[in-house]
């Protein structure tokens, strides 16, 4: 690792104006004091630099769908593996080492960590992660033939009539499938458990029979919205009803037309899993089966306060952003096909870094937990500094006046901002104990408006990273900025949002 903070990062070198990227006004209307943020902006536009080396298909899932076995989970909220390659590459993380990624979502940081020879620790609360790093993370150890003879197996399987079992759901997820898909997901999922199959087998067929659930439903992972087909039953019973009342029928769009059948969707899956393990095995000469890739299922905020200090080498990693996006109910689905219930969706969408507007504050509980580690200190220090963080206070009052004001629709927002920044600031506080003298951190993230606030995310975390010990080396901003929601656009105008990698050194 090179632990010079002092050289010049090579790979981003497209200098451009910045003047695009600054923002010129953080308050709509002036409304609320903005200093703090003009501040901020002022001390960090300096080490920003306007990049399309990365661009949104390389921060978010569009290059994996391409990928050879990244493209095994779609996962709309990740980033490329050519973005964590073009990291290590630029943080100089070299074989042996250790990267940490805190929310590892498909697996992609550990992943392409384990094709370089790189170890690898990472965190998750969504069951989906294990499920997929288990298959992914085989790629050497399966045995071709074996996967054709899975492939046949599964070709043939023809589910009895005297089977009654149905895909568990949870109340959002009632109908989601065909009459026959209900019962067919369980069916495949119990024939192929019970197989002679190797467990790397049968996991494989867990991940493709997960990565199915979407196109065998009624549903389609649309935005933060999980959408229904205007011939799904949820629907046409909905529609009844209005009708019957003398309402207007809604006007669903989803149009998915005669769903394809388990049979059908999985062998295909499967199929397409064996391309790419025979073109990868051909191709990885050089992987090493003494990588370590750990994963445990949790939450970030009490996982990473039980790592030993000063042994990461590097983090890649991109946090839910603060945009009210629920992953327990847009994989809600998959969730319920793993076995969660409803109260433990419920749980897990408690867990989940403050993105939601249900999310409720997390302070007691990281007060309970440090106080049980004996690390009073450190829970009084994180607070001493996010109380000190001047952009953060602002944005939160900025927020109290726009809800007096009457232009917040939610109030479940300004405890989501707030809840978002405090928990971030315990896990940039552990990453800074964590890792290594020298090590570098990225984190993906996009900026967000709220009632016609800027919140610039980028900025108030590198400065509250700074305010720990990290010293800001970059922030990477995407050459393609964000818009605004509609509303927001139209009662406060367009202000364009950065999407940025932000990058530190301890
Ligand atoms: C933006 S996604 C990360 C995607 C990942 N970079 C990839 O390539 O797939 C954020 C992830 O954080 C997870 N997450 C949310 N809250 C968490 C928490 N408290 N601890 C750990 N993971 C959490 C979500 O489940 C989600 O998978």
């Amino acid at each position: 690792m090179n632990t010079s903070s002092a050289r010049q990062l090579t790979l981003f070198d497209i200098k451009s104006d910045n003047f695009n990227w600054k923002v010129e006004r953080f308050s709509a209307n002036a409304l609320c004091e903005e200093s703090a943020r003009q501040a901020l902006e002022d001390k960090y536009m300096g080490i920003t630099e306007i990049t399309d080396i990365f661009n949104r298909q390389s921060v978010s899932y569009q290059l994996s769908k391409r990928d050879c076995l990244h493209r095994w989970l779609k996962y709309k909220e990740g980033f490329s593996a050519n973005l964590v390659e073009t990291l290590f590459e630029e943080m100089e993380i070299g074989k042996g080492e250790r990267v940490l990624d805190p929310f590892l979502g498909s697996g992609t940081t550990a992943l392409v960590a384990q094709m370089q020879g790189i170890n690898s620790i990472g965190f998750d609360i969504m069951p989906t992660t294990a499920v997929a790093l288990f298959a992914k993370g085989n790629i050497l150890r399966y045995n071709v033939q074996e996967l054709h003879r899975l492939a046949d197996f599964i070709s043939g399987l023809n589910r009895p009539a005297s089977y009654k079992k149905r895909v568990k759901s949870i109340a959002i997820t009632h109908h989601a499938y065909p009459d026959q898909t209900e019962r067919d997901i369980p069916f495949y999922t119990e024939q192929i458990a019970h197989s002679s199959f190797s467990d790397e087998a049968k996991g494989l067929a867990r991940l493709c029979l997960l990565n199915s659930l979407e196109r065998l439903s009624y549903t389609s992972k649309d935005g933060q919205y999980l959408r229904w087909a205007v011939n799904s039953k949820r629907v046409m019973e909905a529609n009844a009803c209005r009708i019957a009342a003398g309402r207007e029928p809604l006007k669903a769009k989803l149009d998915k037309g005669d769903l394809p059948s388990v049979n059908q969707v999985l062998t295909g899956e499967i199929n397409k899993a064996i391309d790419d393990i025979v073109y990868l095995q051909a191709s990885m000469h050089n992987l090493s089966e003494s990588t370590e890739m750990v994963f445990k299922q949790g939450s970030a905020l009490v996982e990473l306060p039980l790592l030993r200090k000063d042994t990461i080498s590097g983090v890649v990693t991109s946090p839910p952003y603060c945009n009210r996006y629920d992953y327990t109910r847009i994989y809600a689905l998959e969730l319920a096909f793993l076995g969660m219930g409803e109260d433990e969706i419920r749980r897990t969408r408690q867990d989940l870094l403050s993105c939601t507007v249900e999310n409720r504050t997390k302070l007691d509980f990281l007060h309970d937990y440090y106080n049980s580690m004996g690390r009073m200190v450190d829970f009084n220090r994180v607070k001493r500094v996010i109380k000190e963080n001047a952009a953060l206070s602002e944005v939160v009052s900025a927020l109290k006046i726009r809800n007096d004001n009457g232009d917040i629709n939610n109030k479940g927002i300004l405890k989501m901002v707030k809840g978002y920044f405090e928990e971030l600031a315990f896990v940039y506080y552990e990453l800074f104990r964590v890792c290594k003298k020298g090590a570098k951190v990225a984190f993906v993230n996009d900026n967000v408006r709220y009632a016609g606030e800027v919140i610039p995310v980028d900025f108030i975390s590198t400065e509250l990273a700074a305010q720990f010990g990290f010293t800001p080396l970059k922030v990477y901003s995407l050459k393609q900025q964000k818009g605004n929601s509609s509303q927001q656009m139209a009662k406060f105008g367009r202000v364009p949002l950065r999407k940025s990698i932000t990058l530190w050194e301890k």
